[in-house]
């Protein structure tokens, strides 16, 4: 049995405190499928492993997030409130988390399971956005982002962008297809794969879609992430490598200098978020071309003679504070620990950033899948030093014991994962109290 004090602060720890939502969005990663399912995690992923079980359930909670088809009634002198309320932007990234999140979740929790409540989530919330009559979204963009006014209420390329966490939920689905889930039907795939084929030909023929392919900042490399994502999903390995290609022989060249400044980033109103946005967008980009076969492509020079870690190591020398950022100075970070895992980090430069700025970063749901972070098996004093961190804040919780908790396993060990959800929830709800 809980304690009554545990079970009125637990749901604000994991939950977050005063309303602060504890569930960090990156901008966007893809998750590679057959490195989840084969489920062969390090130990000191288990605190990971449980933060993302805790940010499953609160996503779970939140969703699905469709529109009401309400009957409007006209009464003089109000406004009506869904007009004030609707925001796909953000309802369609909490998506793509809990899609990501409760995929992962579904894999982790069991070898041989093939149905659980995450996996369940997924499939339910798929159905809501993109396939349920009632519910689903077209499969294009032409209103994204609209121009109101008199110039004509149609989209703009810019609103291409609010779909680049598609690359997230391939991810999640194609967990789903690897671990033969069977809540995600082939009726479901099908259908699935069918509203991604129409949304694939608009992506490339639709003149403000290919409008945001062309743009050489951030908007374009975010454009390939979703384009190519979505290709894995259909099938077209081919296709999906055609895409990044295209991306790495053309805005990629121009985007970073010979010092790993991103000069297109630079010159917006917030240089350290469009800095780490661009980069979340190029690693995904990378990660996607690797999972498609190409193995030079984290080696790609752009015309300057750089790399992705030449600029992940110019963003690090940014202050978000010095440009008065104050809204997310952790950004860059899992772009720190993407860099990390597939550059090696023999001096522990990455991993000690990492702890200086995060202490328990070891918790947080990015670092079980940027892996190993310091190369091998010798794993860097700063990792093992925040791992214990965490440790030691798990012996002052009292860990709870309730008979419905699930359990990790890595590598042998079984970890109560309520009681590093607590830990995990805890690092979080502080981080955020004390920003
Ligand atoms: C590769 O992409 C180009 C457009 O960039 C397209 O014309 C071509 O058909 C694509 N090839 C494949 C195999 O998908
Ligand atoms: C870059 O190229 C070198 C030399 O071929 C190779 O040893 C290294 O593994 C490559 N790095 C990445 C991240 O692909
Ligand atoms: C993981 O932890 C378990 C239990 O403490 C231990 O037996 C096992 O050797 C560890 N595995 C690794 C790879 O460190």
């Amino acid at each position: 049995m809980r304690s009554p004090f545990l079970s009125a602060i637990l749901p604000a720890l994991i939950f977050g405190i005063n309303g602060v939502q504890a569930l960090t969005s990156y901008a966007n990663d893809f998750v590679n499928p057959d490195f989840i399912v084969a489920g062969d995690f390090a130990n000191n992923t288990l605190a990971a492993q449980a933060t993302i079980l805790a940010w499953a359930k609160d996503s779970a909670s939140k969703g699905p997030w469709f529109w009401k088809l309400c009957k409007y009634v006209s009464r003089d002198g109000l406004f009506n409130p869904d007009g004030r309320l609707i925001n796909d932007v953000g309802n369609f990234q909490a998506l793509a988390d809990a899609v990501l999140y409760n995929s992962i979740a579904f894999s982790i929790t069991g070898k041989g399971i093939t149905s659980s409540s995450y996996s369940k989530t997924v499939v339910s919330f798929i159905k809501a956005w993109f396939l349920d009559p009632e519910t689903k979204m077209n499969p294009n963009l032409n209103y994204a982002q609209m121009e109101r006014g008199p110039t004509g209420q149609v989209g703009s390329h810019t609103g291409i962008l609010d779909l680049k966490c598609m690359a997230k939920i391939v991810s999640g689905i194609m967990i789903l297809r690897k671990k033969k889930c069977t809540d995600w039907t082939d009726d479901l795939d099908g259908q699935m794969n069918a509203w991604a084929r129409e949304y694939i030909t608009w992506l490339e023929t639709a003149p403000i879609s290919l409008e945001e392919g062309d743009a050489d900042n951030n908007h374009g490399t975010f454009y390939y992430n979703q384009l190519a994502a979505l290709k894995f999903l259909i099938g077209d390995f081919p296709g999906a490598l055609n895409v990044t290609n295209t991306y790495f022989s053309r805005q990629y060249m121009s985007q970073i200098v010979a010092d790993g400044e991103q000069p297109l980033e630079a010159a917006r109103t917030r240089p350290y978020h469009y800095h780490a946005y661009n980069l979340a967008a190029m690693i995904t980009n990378a990660r996607i071309a690797t999972y498609a076969g190409d193995k030079e492509v984290w080696n790609k020079t752009t015309n300057a003679g750089s790399t992705i870690k030449t600029a992940l190591d110019f963003s690090l020398g940014l202050s978000a504070a010095a440009t008065k950022e104050t809204t997310y100075t952790t950004e860059l970070y899992p772009s720190i620990a993407a860099v990390a895992s597939v550059y090696g980090d023999p001096e522990g430069k990455y991993a000690s950033f990492l702890a200086n700025g995060v202490p328990g970063f070891a918790l947080d749901a990015y670092f079980l899948w940027n892996q190993p972070l310091a190369g091998g098996e010798a794993e860097s004093a700063a990792i093992v030093k925040a791992f214990e961190t965490s440790t030691s804040q798990d012996t002052k919780a009292t860990p709870s014991t309730g008979s419905s908790a699930s359990t990790v396993k890595g590598n042998g060990a079984t970890v109560n994962v309520a009681r590093w959800s607590l830990v995990g929830a805890l690092l979080v709800a502080l981080e955020y109290t004390l920003l």
